[in-house]
């Protein structure tokens, strides 16, 4: 197989060596210091006590000093965790919560559970996070708002500044859905000290895990009383419970397994960075191609790499180059396609049209894989397959058509 700098070596799809004949997976978990998890693990059973002990507590202590926010409230994940703070907020009775039509269902859902209904709102188009000047006639056409959601998707930082300043004129709280964001930076202020509270997510595919798990960051104190109490059946401690809490309690055997991310974090945080950025130098200037990034300043934790592709340029559709990437030996995602208006789930609502800029984001992303510990070699050579594969995009679109 040979290559000329104008032109690469043929893709699999053709009849080229696959860049990794043994396959690539999206992701790949590997606990850090496994001697160090596997005491912990010890201590917590020998303690005879497996959930509300101590090893939560310090996992929300060592979060907050990380996350630089006075509070923080350990839960079973990130979605019931925004449940409990939307109902905390007083969102219920069905009215409105604006959000990103662009998320993970979980954002929806979450709402949907706490009694509101989700009203979605535009994408930015320069790194689909959501659109402030969006929510904020979103929020001005609906009928008593009670909330406004927003995701760092990906991990890239949403506009806080803009956002607050919209929930603010609308008059409802902003909760964020940072489950990609644990690490992320908005001009060197970590992410969870925004809005009225964030919510992390510790499960198997982000950047610091738990197992399953989740954490509330808030600089409200009352509210970090009332999640405490929430996550709990909405029991004060004597049984006589004060609302319909859940049982939404991180074991101590999860936040063991959590307290192990936190040592180096920022360490995994910018490796992450560099990678995607290596990533970035490698493709540049491929013909309708770019990557989701977050603005100068700002620091992504990278939870997912992932680019957009305009399928008239690039010559083939996500969908196209996810099967190109697959013959490669390559897993890849549509994170997020289709777009949380346009699932079923939230078909009644009636709001599949109301996003041309979400729908047309949703239908060119595709996320490659990234982890951790990933080595420089191997996102180089995922980048040369994307390469290798928009050269010869017009003989794989004939395959592939
Ligand atoms: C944006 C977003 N929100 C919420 C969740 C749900 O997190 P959890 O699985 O911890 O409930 C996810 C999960 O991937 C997510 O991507």
């Amino acid at each position: 197989m040979t290559s000329t700098p104008d032109r690469p070596a043929l893709p699999a799809l053709l009849g080229g060596e696959p860049a990794f004949p043994a396959g690539l997976p999206l992701t790949r978990v590997r606990v850090p210091d496994r001697a160090a998890l596997l005491a912990r693990l010890g201590a917590v059973l020998d303690s005879g006590q497996l959930t509300n002990g101590p090893t939560v507590a310090e996992l929300e202590e060592g979060a907050a000093e990380l996350l630089d926010v006075p509070h923080v409230v350990a839960v079973s994940n990130c979605t019931a965790g925004l449940m409990l703070v939307l109902q905390a907020a007083g969102v219920g009775g069905g009215r409105p919560v604006v959000m990103p039509g662009f998320t993970f269902s979980a954002t929806a859902h979450a709402a949907h559970w706490a009694g509101g209904a989700p009203v979605f709102a535009e994408a930015r188009e320069q790194d689909i996070t959501l659109d402030p000047a969006d929510a904020a006639a979103r929020l001005a056409a609906a009928d008593r708002p009670a909330a406004l959601m927003a995701t760092h998707v990906y991990g890239t930082p949403c506009q806080t500044e803009r956002l607050q300043e919209v929930a603010d004129a609308a008059g409802v709280p902003l909760v964020y859905d940072s489950a990609h964001g644990f690490g992320s930076r908005r001009g060197g202020v970590p992410v969870g000290g925004f809005g009225l509270a964030e919510v992390f997510s510790m499960s198997p595919t982000k950047v610091a895990v738990a197992g399953e798990g989740g954490l509330v960051a808030t600089r409200d104190a009352a509210l970090a009383r009332t999640l405490r109490i929430a996550r709990d059946y909405g029991n004060p401690g004597d049984y006589d419970t004060l609302f319909p809490g859940l049982n939404a309690r991180m074991s101590e055997l999860h936040a063991a397994v959590g307290l192990n991310w936190l040592a180096g974090l920022p360490g995994r945080v910018a490796h992450r960075g560099a990678l995607a950025a290596a990533f970035g130098s490698a493709v540049a200037g491929l013909p309708g191609l770019r990557l989701a990034l977050p603005e100068p300043g700002d620091v992504s934790t990278f939870k997912d790499l992932t680019l957009i592709l305009d399928a008239e340029v690039f010559g083939l559709s996500a969908e196209e180059s996810a099967r190109a990437l697959k013959a490669e030996g390559i897993d890849s995602r549509r994170y997020f396609h289709p777009p949380v208006q346009r699932q079923r789930a939230y078909a009644h609502l009636g709001q599949a049209e109301n996003l041309p800029v979400t729908d047309r984001l949703a239908g060119s992303v595709l996320t490659v894989p990234m982890w951790t510990q990933m080595d420089a070699a191997t996102m180089r050579r995922t980048a040369d397959a994307v390469v290798r594969i928009q050269s010869h995009a017009d003989r794989l679109g004939a395959v592939l058509r």
